[in-house]
């Protein structure tokens, strides 16, 4: 079983779109499928789910859409907080949070803090988040850090620039699940993501429910990981001749 699932829950549009539904509709169904997928993670023993949510580049979207999928968010929350207390889901969030509307971040970062005890189960939302971005703002604070004397720049290596990054102390993704049939990352989780597992499910992700969740982790089970070495090193098996 992996440790951390990664997801990029994608097709929201399409799937409003196929049914001449307006889009938002296709994100309130989308967000109300991440309950199930909580629940089924937990049951199945994993300890961490990150899930993007919205990048640094859907500002682009039209604003009446971004306000949306705030409100939306915002509501979600409120909805779910008990279940999740509960559920004894621990919350933290990733990405650019300063710069997200006072009435979602308030919340939020209330949540976060009422749930840092949990330790059941983590759920990272990706919120506003870019792995580029991530990785500039982490090389800025090395970089402050080496000009204020605390560090020293031979110092600097994967271990020290992974603990400035906004996900420092959770383990790497080992499986990342893009929904909807499309094959790229779109920025998400780039360098954590090194050495996952990717799965890619057809279903728009507000299809998407547990028995996808669970096709995506017999795929996971069906891979070797080999992390550079060699089939048979992986294997425990003699080295071959
Ligand atoms: C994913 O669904 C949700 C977000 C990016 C917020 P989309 O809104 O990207 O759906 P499609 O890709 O347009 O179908
Ligand atoms: C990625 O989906 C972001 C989220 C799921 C939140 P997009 O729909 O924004 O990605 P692109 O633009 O198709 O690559
Ligand atoms: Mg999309």
């Amino acid at each position: 079983m992996p440790r951390h699932v990664g997801i990029i829950m994608d097709g929201n549009g399409r799937w409003a779109a196929a049914r001449g539904l307006p889009r938002l509709e296709g994100h309130r169904r989308g967000a109300e499928r991440l309950f199930e997928v909580i629940d089924a993670c937990i049951d199945l023993g994993i300890g961490t789910l990150t899930v993007f949510a919205f990048s640094a580049e859907n500002w682009k979207r039209p604003q009446e859409e971004v306000s949306g999928l705030f409100k939306l968010g915002e509501w979600l929350l409120r909805a779910h907080l008990s279940r999740l207390h509960r559920r004894k889901v621990r919350l933290r969030v990733i990405g650019d949070v300063a710069s997200l509307p006072d009435f979602a971040r308030g919340p939020l970062l209330e949540a976060v803090e009422a749930s840092a005890g949990h330790d059941a189960f983590t759920l990272v939302v990706a919120l506003n988040y870019g792995a580029r971005q991530e990785a500039a703002q982490a090389a800025r604070k090395l970089a402050e850090e080496v000009v204020a004397g605390r560090l020293r720049a031979e110092q600097i290596d994967w271990t020290v620039l992974e603990s400035r990054l906004d996900t420092a102390g959770q383990p790497d993704p080992d499986l990342i699940i893009r929904t909807s049939g499309e094959f790229r990352l779109s920025n998400f989780l780039l360098l954590q993501s090194a050495y996952a597992e990717i799965h890619i499910a057809k279903e728009y992700w507000p299809d998407f429910g547990r028995p996808q969740l669970e096709a995506a982790l017999d795929d996971y089970r069906s891979r070797e990981r080999r992390f550079g070495m060699t089939g048979q090193q992986v294997q425990g098996a003699p080295p071959a001749p």
